[in-house]
């Protein structure tokens, strides 16, 4: 395959293992097996893989009835992704692993520690991360230069954007073989230094948290404030109503963990996020945040 040419070092990839298969596993794993890759599908609780499967298929079929792929598309994909019980099952043949277990940096030490020991030498260990040190996680594998992050979006399937996130010890093999990959994945990569919030969180959660100040100051109505950056930004979605998708429980951990680690105010969570995540207004998923989504 040409997409890995001139890149010394680094692998052809054609088996993935994902180690984790919730909202952004099962996502990465439809994509790797939508250009062709073998996907090894593992998670900690075999109900998410089978989940994750579900889900997979159903976002195929949402393709199919848009007129975007063929049942043979859909059964060819599906093929591709097996379900594994291990961790050392999912990087036993892998050329490329991408970890998508929850944001704790113990978790994800302790994932790539088994993985390292099973993987192949040539394969490149990822990280789906969104707010930890790429050194840090790297300290659990033996060689951090084959180790970088993979930084996808969600809905994967949907989101053209990757980070690239390379750190200190990361080689170049591994910087462009993973360039590569995510220019085949139909994707666009933006390569970024590991750094906290990377590129896309420390400038969106600095924008999340000013608009949910504005709320609390009683400057405009959340509505208001959306639209002001949609229509005069052009930004597709406002800051508040992306929160609200995201997860406020999700947004108010990383705007904790950019405000200690960059020592900016911007990054301060307003009092009003910190009381509605007390409250249970985690935005879409709780069915209320700064929107009521309680009507689906
Ligand atoms: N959700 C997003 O919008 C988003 C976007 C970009 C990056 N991320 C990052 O992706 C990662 C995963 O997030 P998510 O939203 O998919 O979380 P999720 O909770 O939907 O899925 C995580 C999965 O990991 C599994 N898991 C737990 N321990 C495990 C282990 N030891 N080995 C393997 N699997 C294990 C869980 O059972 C769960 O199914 C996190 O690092 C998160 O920060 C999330």
């Amino acid at each position: 395959m040409s997409e890995t040419k001139g890149t010394p070092g680094a692998p052809e990839i054609r088996r993935v293992a994902v180690l984790g298969a919730g909202t952004m596993g099962n996502g990465i794993a439809q994509v790797c097996a939508g250009v062709g890759c073998e996907v090894a599908l593992y998670d900690v609780d075999e109900g998410a893989v089978e989940r994750g499967l579900a889900r997979i298929r159903a976002n195929l079929d949402k393709g199919i009835e848009l007129g975007k792929a063929t049942p043979a598309d859909r059964d060819a994909v599906l093929a591709r992704v097996s379900a594994v019980t291990s961790i050392s099952d999912a990087a036993e043949g892998a050329d490329l692993v991408v970890e998508a277990a929850p944001e704790s940096l113990e978790l994800k030490a302790k994932v790539f520690s088994e993985a390292d020991g099973a993987a192949p030498e040539r394969a490149i260990l990822a990280t789906n991360t969104s707010s930890l040190s790429i050194a840090k996680i790297a300290r659990s594998v033996s060689n951090p230069a084959r180790f970088i992050g993979l930084h996808f979006f969600n809905p994967v399937h949907i989101m053209k954007l990757v980070e690239v996130v390379w750190g200190p010890d990361t080689s170049d093999a591994t910087r462009l073989a993973a360039v590569a990959f995510v220019r085949r994945l139909g994707k666009e990569p933006v390569v970024v230094k590991d750094s906290p919030g990377f590129a896309s969180s420390r400038l969106g959660i600095v924008l999340g948290m000013e608009a949910i100040r504005m709320v609390e100051e009683g400057v405009a109505a959340a509505e208001d404030i959306d639209r002001a950056m949609e229509l005069g930004y052009r930004h597709p979605m406002g800051p508040l109503k992306l929160t609200d998708l995201v997860g406020l429980d999700v947004r108010l951990g990383i705007a904790e963990y950019l405000h200690g680690a960059l020592h900016s105010e911007a990054f301060r969570p307003p009092e009003l996020l910190k009381r509605m995540v007390a409250e249970g207004k985690l935005g879409k998923k709780s069915g209320r945040g700064f929107y009521d989504w309680s009507e689906g």
